[in-house]
């Protein structure tokens, strides 16, 4: 079972995704860790020696050459299911959850932490709560493809392991709480 955590910046997918794989003692992998592993650079280097394009490029790539194990959890980057076909691809090899959680909150926390995103890291607070609004507004549609769609701020690892090991297949795409 793969389960890709997806969602806006700092929605809280590498924590939950690290607590839902311990709890369920499946492997965890973060995939910016995993391109940064790949180009031996931070992301906010890519993106400012080679571009946002490549970074697609390469995030798309290793979306795909992720290790083998049978069960894990894959704590995605936000922009990951909006490019290429990532979507599909996430929904067609695993289970996909959209952690999600109002422009008010992501701002709040994306206010601290935006130094080493590149698409944030010039922004002052009334810039970045437009900017917030708007990309999630577009990224939404990508989103809610989720087969599981949970509110970041009551998701509880061990529910969310009964829902994605016991939801029937044909029943995913319905599932939120
Ligand atoms: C991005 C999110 C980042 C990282 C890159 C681009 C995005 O990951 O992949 O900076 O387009 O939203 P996090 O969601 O883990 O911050």
């Amino acid at each position: 079972m793969v389960v890709y955590m997806i969602g806006f910046m700092a929605s809280g997918k590498s924590t939950l995704g690290k607590r839902l794989a311990s709890t369920a003692g499946w492997k965890f992998y973060d995939l910016d860790s995993r391109i940064e592993d790949m180009e031996g650079r931070t992301v906010a280097d890519i993106f400012s020696q080679s571009g946002e394009d490549y970074f697609r490029e390469v995030e798309t790539d290793a979306l795909r050459n992720m290790p083998d194990d049978k069960d894990m959890v894959i704590a995605c980057g936000g922009g990951t299911p909006c490019y290429k076909d990532n979507m599909d691809f996430m929904n067609k090899t695993g289970v996909t959850v959209y952690l999600k959680l109002d422009v008010a909150t992501l701002g709040q926390r994306l206010i601290n932490a935006r130094k080493n995103r590149p698409l944030l890291s010039d922004m002052g607070q009334d810039e970045l709560l437009q900017y917030i609004e708007g990309l999630l507004a577009i990224r939404e549609k990508w989103y809610r493809k989720s087969q599981l769609i949970v509110d970041g701020m009551k998701a509880e690892p061990g529910r969310l392991a009964e829902l994605i090991t016991y939801l029937p297949p044909y029943n995913r795409g319905q599932g939120q709480y």
